[in-house]
């Protein structure tokens, strides 16, 4: 997010960054400090950007937003809250007027799907999906990719590896249908509820009937998603290859023929959700597949949060919650 709010030349007077207490004191690059988080160090933000787990973002998301700013948080803790906006840049901007202090960024997988959603629910109004996910262990966290990378080692070079900790079974040269955890008596994980659930609030439409499996892959980054989309209305592959192709957002890769189709290795890096593989279901009429691939760790979190602020600004909506006269400052 750092390096996200650099890149697109965010307008912050003033960025500060919090983490644990193990952290407090590192230098980051640029030369900022780390802090700890206390109740005297969070006052006089405006907009405050929240990559610190569910726990630490219920107990302080609302002490930053009682203290005047406004909270674009990573975490699932607050996304099905109803008075909490629950925003993709290119798909419900106009979400954000009705803030309370704290806006949720969605799941990484939910968001890479809605983006090309949109276009297609606007034109032909979305039934019902049919979801299979192919996710990068980038979405579990640093230890993950490291883990991945320490086991295909270890399997190369002939040697046996260390028991998983990341995951309950070997990743490397593996496919485990377990991504997220599952709920005591639960047969989804949570990554599938909240495909489901967030997919239904960002779209605004409670009526789209969803099945989902999420699957991990022995992938760095970049998720994958093969989707199949049954509409009310018939839409053809050639109109939802044009309407995909004027999305904001959407980069559309596909000339099978020539093998052209987004890749996961491509997408990385990258802020485009990309789509191809657009056709027909034979087994129904008013279906289509597709194949959508984004970059978890940029449009599915850290990039549609800096996109959040950028609307936010653009909306004359920073500022506004301000307490006293004071410049205007940013935490991450
Ligand atoms: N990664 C993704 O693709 C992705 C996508 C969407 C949503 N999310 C969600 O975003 C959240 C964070 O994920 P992440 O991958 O960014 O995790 P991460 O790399 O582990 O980073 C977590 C950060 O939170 C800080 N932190 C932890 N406990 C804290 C506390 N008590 N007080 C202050 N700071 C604390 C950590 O500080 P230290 O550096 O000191 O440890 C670290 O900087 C999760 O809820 C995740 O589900 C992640």
């Amino acid at each position: 997010m750092l390096a996200l709010l650099r890149e697109r030349g965010f307008p912050a007077r003033e960025i500060v960054p919090f983490a644990s207490e193990r952290s407090v004191g590192r230098v980051l690059e640029g030369g900022l400090v780390v802090q700890a988080l206390s109740d005297d160090a969070i006052q006089g933000f405006d907009l405050a950007l929240f990559s610190a787990g569910g726990s630490t973002s219920g107990e302080w998301a609302p002490k930053f937003a009682q203290a005047g700013a406004i909270v674009i948080d990573n975490s699932s803790r607050w996304r099905m809250q109803e008075d909490v906006p629950l925003v993709v840049s290119e798909v419900n901007p106009e979400a954000l007027d009705a803030h309370h202090g704290i806006i949720a960024n969605p799941n990484c997988s939910t968001m890479q799907m809605v983006v090309a959603l949109k276009p297609l629910h606007d034109e032909a109004t979305i039934e019902r999906l049919v979801v299979c996910t192919y996710q990068a262990v980038s979405g579990t966290g640093r230890r993950a990719v490291d883990e991945l990378l320490d086991q295909s080692h270890a399997l190369l070079h002939d040697r046996d590896i260390e028991s998983p900790s990341e995951y309950e079974h070997q990743i490397a040269f593996n496919v485990l249908p377990h991504a997220g955890s599952f709920a005591e008596g639960e047969d989804h994980t949570d990554e599938e509820r909240k495909l489901m659930d967030e997919t239904r609030k960002i779209l605004g439409d409670p009526s789209i009937r969803i099945s989902a499996t999420c699957v991990r892959v022995p992938v760095l980054n970049g998720h994958s998603e093969a989707v199949n989309v049954q509409t009310r209305d018939p839409l053809s592959p050639e109109r939802a290859r044009e309407l995909l192709a004027a999305a904001p957002g959407v980069a559309v890769l596909d000339d099978p023929a020539s093998a052209l189709y987004p890749l996961a290795i491509n997408a990385s890096g990258h802020d485009d959700v990309f789509v191809g593989r657009i056709r027909r279901d034979p087994g129904h009429e008013r279906a289509l597949d597709l194949w959508i691939v984004a970059d978890n760790l940029r449009k599915g979190a850290a990039t549609n949060a800096v996109q959040l602020a950028e609307l936010l600004d653009a909306r004359g909506l920073i500022g506004t919650r301000s307490v006293g006269d004071r410049p205007a400052r940013s935490a991450v």
